[in-house]
């Protein structure tokens, strides 16, 4: 188990390219702006670099976004420091963020803090194995908490023994559903549906059962 490594610490690759695909995918993007404002791609060219060097950004990624868009390279700095969702510093395959916002925590984030920990052996800030676990803020799906999220997925309604299976799963090289883990749809009650228990009959003017054409 290793601690959150500073970034003076890091060891830094020398250069940074896009690869062929990616600088397509880059230039394309910065086309979506009005001449002269290719500047308001940096956010996502930053996460193309990042996406494409195992999920962190070296400071070559953020020179090489910065000679792309032709803006000073402190400026670039400036955004992947301030927005979290930029990794400065090196993390595992499995990137865990743990919200642990107050409706999180009124849930029961800490039973899922503890369960990660159990099951990966990395708690808060650590990398432990293919693990690295971090808490972060509201991740915007408090109706299904607690909750985490796993790189680019969401895995809602946990408690201890689910989120234990769900790290068990990862381990194994599994890929578990995502969303509920209790197995509701989206964010409808938790008790199971409250309305339109039973389907309207539709008019007789809306053409019986044909199928809407609209
Ligand atoms: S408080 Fe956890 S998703 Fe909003």
């Amino acid at each position: 188990m290793t601690t959150a490594t500073s970034q003076a610490e890091v060891e830094q690759p020398a250069s940074f390219a896009f690869t062929a695909d990616n600088l397509k995918r880059a230039k394309e993007i910065m086309a979506r702006y009005p001449d002269g404002r290719q500047q308001s791609a940096v956010m996502p060219l930053l996460d193309l670099a990042q996406r494409q060097y195992g999920n962190w950004l070296p400071r070559a990624a953020m020179d090489h976004v910065a000679e792309l868009l032709e803006m000073p390279r402190i400026r670039v700095y400036e955004v992947a420091s301030f927005y979290t969702m930029y990794n400065k510093t090196p993390v595992a395959k499995h990137f865990v963020q743990i919200c642990r916002t107050t409706p999180c925590w009124l849930c029961g984030s800490d039973e899922i803090t503890r369960a990660i920990k159990d099951a990966t052996g990395a708690g808060v800030g650590e990398t432990s194995g293919d693990f690295t676990v971090v808490e972060v803020e509201c991740l915007g799906a408090c109706v299904n908490a607690p909750m985490v999220q796993v790189n680019d997925d969401y895995y809602e309604d946990l408690d201890y023994d689910r989120t234990v299976a769900l790290m068990e799963a990862l381990k194994k090289g599994e890929q578990p559903s995502i969303g509920s883990q209790t197995g509701r749809r989206g964010s409808e009650a938790a008790s199971g549906p409250t309305t339109m228990l039973k389907a309207r009959p539709r008019p007789k003017s809306d053409g019986g059962t044909k199928k809407n054409k609209g």
